[in-house]
């Protein structure tokens, strides 16, 4: 590829001239915004260990009472975007939530989307527009954009989930804005939500106001992905046990921004993911392991290891590999994507 003129080439008075007009030579910087066929690419690879994490979510509980936080979050911000950019990939952010017992985060809504992954701790409740959801550990309870929400936390010890959202796209569209509200009236019994009927491979027809990109349902229980996966590993001896999350209505992803899924590698399996456009998330349910990436800079392809609760970042256009440490136990991973969106814009 033929080299370009760089700015320093260009005459000081001229270039004085153009920055005056607000007007940037392009061919200086054309190689870095088209750069020959792989993109730049910030994402680095990364593990956020919850067992390190964890002390110092739990010493923001000590040092920020909820009223002055509303939202008492720890970032899990990818060094390979900046620290100051919340950004795990391009488009998702990640948080570590932390709720203490009797507490409550204020209603509000917003435009980003939002999904919690709980990661532990026993008897909080999520009411997203008057629909009470019950969240347990790997459960995926959703508040679309738009959507009123509220958390709630009545169980003994401490709770903590997992936040998924697509705020730095958002933030970056400049769209990202929300409301406050009054706490909301539960619509419904605390102990179980709409949600629950899905199994039966039906949706309530109780919410008539739903707008029509709105998903019925706003809990996946992780129990039903589970057995799902370990169903799928019953019939299959060999291949990749990987599902989707989608709207039951439409069979389309969640969001179309994020999509998400879940994944089983069999007792000691190794498997390589498809080669992909899309950076990825990982969280790890249940089992223990490792990551390998392969083309990108911040790896050097040697193997990231991680347990149960851990999350991970992995860049587009890489090799990945995963594997379950244990020969008898399965492991048990969700994933968060861009694909929605790279599929919207055609570059999937
Ligand atoms: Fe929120």
């Amino acid at each position: 590829m033929q080299e370009l003129g760089k700015l320093e080439d260009l005459p000081l008075e001229y270039r004085e001239a153009l920055t005056e007009r607000n007007l940037v030579p392009l061919w200086p910087s054309m190689r870095s915004v088209l750069p020959p066929h792989v993109p730049t690419r910030d994402t680095s690879v990364i593990n956020w260990d919850y067992e390190s994490l964890r002390p110092l979510l739990m010493q923001a509980g000590d040092l920020t009472p909820m009223e002055k936080a509303e939202r008492r979050v720890l970032i899990l911000a990818n060094p390979g975007h900046g620290l100051d950019n919340i950004q795990a990939t391009p488009s998702i952010y990640l948080g570590m939530q932390l709720i203490l017992p009797n507490e409550t985060a204020p209603n509000h809504r917003h435009t980003p989307n939002a999904v919690r992954v709980i990661v532990e701790g026993e008897g909080a409740y999520t009411t997203v527009d008057g629909e009470p959801c019950k969240m347990e550990r790997g459960d995926l309870i959703l508040t679309p954009s738009g959507k009123w929400h509220e958390h709630h936390h009545e169980g003994d010890g401490p709770i903590v989930w997992l936040d998924v959202l697509d705020l730095p796209l958002m933030y970056r569209l400049n769209s990202s804005w929300a409301i406050e509200g009054e706490l909301q009236t539960a619509k419904a019994k605390r102990d179980k939500s709409y949600s629950d009927y899905s199994a039966a491979g039906v949706v309530p027809n109780v919410n008539m106001q739903r707008g029509s990109t709105d998903t019925p349902m706003m809990r996946y229980p992780w129990s039903k992905t589970r057995a799902c996966l370990v169903e799928m590993a019953n019939d299959y001896a060999e291949g990749l046990l990987s599902t989707r999350y989608v709207n039951p209505e439409t069979g389309r992803s969640l969001f179309p921004s994020i999509g998400f899924g879940a994944l089983m590698l069999r007792p000691g399996e190794t498997v390589q993911l498809p080669k992909r456009t899309t950076p990825v998330v990982f969280h790890i349910i249940e089992g223990a392991g490792s990551m390998t990436v392969e083309g990108h800079p911040s790896s050097a392809g040697e193997p990231l290891v991680f347990v149960e609760k851990d999350t991970l970042a992995a860049p587009g256009y890489t090799d990945i590999t995963l594997s379950n440490a244990s020969g008898s136990e399965p492991l048990f991973i969700m994933t968060a994507d861009e694909e929605p969106l790279h599929q919207y814009l055609g570059i999937f």
